[in-house]
């Protein structure tokens, strides 16, 4: 691999996933649009970040990293934005009071707009004619609706996106600023759910009891007056998303003053995908570079010497707080393939937050072709990482999921008992299933009791 890299020397990799876009001109016209911009996030906020991360990999936090798998364009208003800082924030609280340890929150939010397809065109109807069109990839690239205009590339839209991300970003940081009033009294969450027949008696018991010592350690808090809940949920909130659209990411990745190297201004923790992940391509060349912590998704095929490449080539000199290995595995591959992972990290003393992502490997279609995920299947690879973590000496340091502050059925099962049949009741998602507030409120719930010290 040659060493002069630039924000531009991605160009010359070969490229998985690769954007067709037609308009050379326009694409010309979007990128200098960007680069004239100013940036999303600023450095000072990317470093603080990466302090944190370097702290969860040493288990002194915890990371929650959670959003929607495709954000829209359409999604940038002030209910979808504050319901999804609403539970993220709840999860965040859950998780303090059970894992007794500081919590950052990142988003999969304001710019999680580009999505990676498993193949680049798509067979459908268009105009009474059976048609072959471009895959969707995200409100960043083209539109969802089935016709030839909506599907084809259009440049314009990196604009768009930043313009959004950057309206989204905006009305995060007065939210975070002020603080969120109905965050203070647990006991005024939406836990009517845990109510729900389907939840055995002693998850039921234990979840009040949780609910209860929640409500009461923050007001124990709040009355020792050294930490109010303000102070606690005006705390910083970050923002991901998938790095795929190396143009756009490009077009904002500069140097700051009094700074060495180069930020992707996009984003705090930019992330590498499953599929993007090839250790020549042009991706790992891209994100190589940059200041900031980058995460790379690990599916259940990877080989302990592909995770010890790509640490090489991301990391070479071993900086804590630079790589999140976000594992994605599937419930039932995840007692294979994670351990030998783990075990070899662990012994060349690569210093790596490690991340679980148990969404990702348990996508299932229903009977009648819809995209789902299990609850159990996704708490359940979360244990089973939890116990590959706690075999091998190494720390899980974080979370990821996808999920919506909103009522969606979109994954089945949770103590809400959402079956098969329900899931056409409020399936928005464009993309993967997320799970929605209850079940989110649910797993944060399971993974406070697992992970809490006593
Ligand atoms: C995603 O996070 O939405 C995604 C596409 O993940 P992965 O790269 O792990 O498949
Ligand atoms: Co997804």
């Amino acid at each position: 691999m040659s060493n002069t890299w630039s924000p531009q020397s991605w160009q010359a990799k070969l490229m998985a996933q690769q954007i067709v876009y037609t308009d050379r001109e326009a694409v010309e016209r979007a990128v200098r649009k960007l680069r004239s911009l100013p940036p999303l996030v600023t450095s000072w906020e990317i470093e603080r970040l990466r302090n944190e991360i370097a702290e969860a990999q040493a288990g002194r936090r915890f990371i929650l990293q959670g959003g929607d798998c495709a954000e829209t364009l359409a999604d940038c208003t002030p209910e979808a934005i504050t319901s999804k800082l609403k539970i993220l924030l709840q999860m965040s609280l859950v998780l303090i009071h059970g894992l007794k340890r500081p919590v950052t929150r990142i988003g999969r939010i304001a710019g999680q707009y580009a999505k990676p397809r498993s193949n680049p065109t798509e067979k459908g109807v268009f105009q009474g004619q059976e048609t072959e069109l471009p895959s969707y990839f995200g409100d960043l690239v083209n539109e969802a609706p089935f016709t030839p205009e909506a599907r084809q590339p259009n440049p314009h839209l990196m604009v768009r996106g930043y313009q959004h991300a950057a309206m989204t970003l905006n009305f995060i940081r007065s939210l975070v600023d002020a603080g969120f009033a109905d965050l203070h009294h647990p006991e005024y969450w939406d836990l009517s759910f845990f109510e729900h027949a389907d939840l055995s008696p002693q998850r039921k018991a234990q979840y009040e009891q949780m609910t209860r010592t929640l409500a009461d350690g923050l007001r124990f808090m709040e009355a020792l007056g050294e930490r109010t809940i303000e102070d606690m949920t005006r705390v910083e909130f970050f923002t991901s998303h998938e790095g795929l659209n190396l143009l756009y990411e490009s077009a904002q990745t500069r140097q700051v003053p009094r700074r060495a190297g180069y930020y992707d201004l996009t984003t705090h923790l930019p992330w590498i995908g499953e599929r993007t992940r090839a250790i020549d391509g042009a991706h790992v060349e891209f994100f190589r570079g940059i200041e900031n912590p980058v995460g790379v998704k690990i599916g259940p095929n990877t080989t302990p010497d592909e995770v010890l490449a790509l640490l090489d080539v991301l990391n070479p000199d071993n900086r804590p707080g630079r790589i999140v290995l976000i594992t994605r595995m599937g419930e039932t591959s995840v007692a294979r393939a994670l351990p030998p992972l783990l075990e070899r990290v662990q012994a060349e003393g690569k210093k790596v937050l490690w991340m679980c992502d148990p969404m990702h490997g348990n996508g299932i279609k229903t009977a009648s072709g819809i995209k789902t995920r299990n609850f159990d299947a996704i708490a359940h690879e979360l244990e089973l990482s939890i116990e590959a973590h706690e075999a091998a000496g190494t720390i899980l340091g974080g979370v990821h999921f996808e999920l919506t502050g909103e009522d969606v059925t979109e994954c089945i099962g949770g103590a809400a008992g959402i079956g098969e049949s329900d899931l056409s009741l409020n399936y928005a998602s464009l993309c993967d299933p997320r799970l929605n507030y209850q079940q989110a409120l649910e797993l944060a719930f399971i993974l406070a009791s697992r992970l809490s010290p006593g």
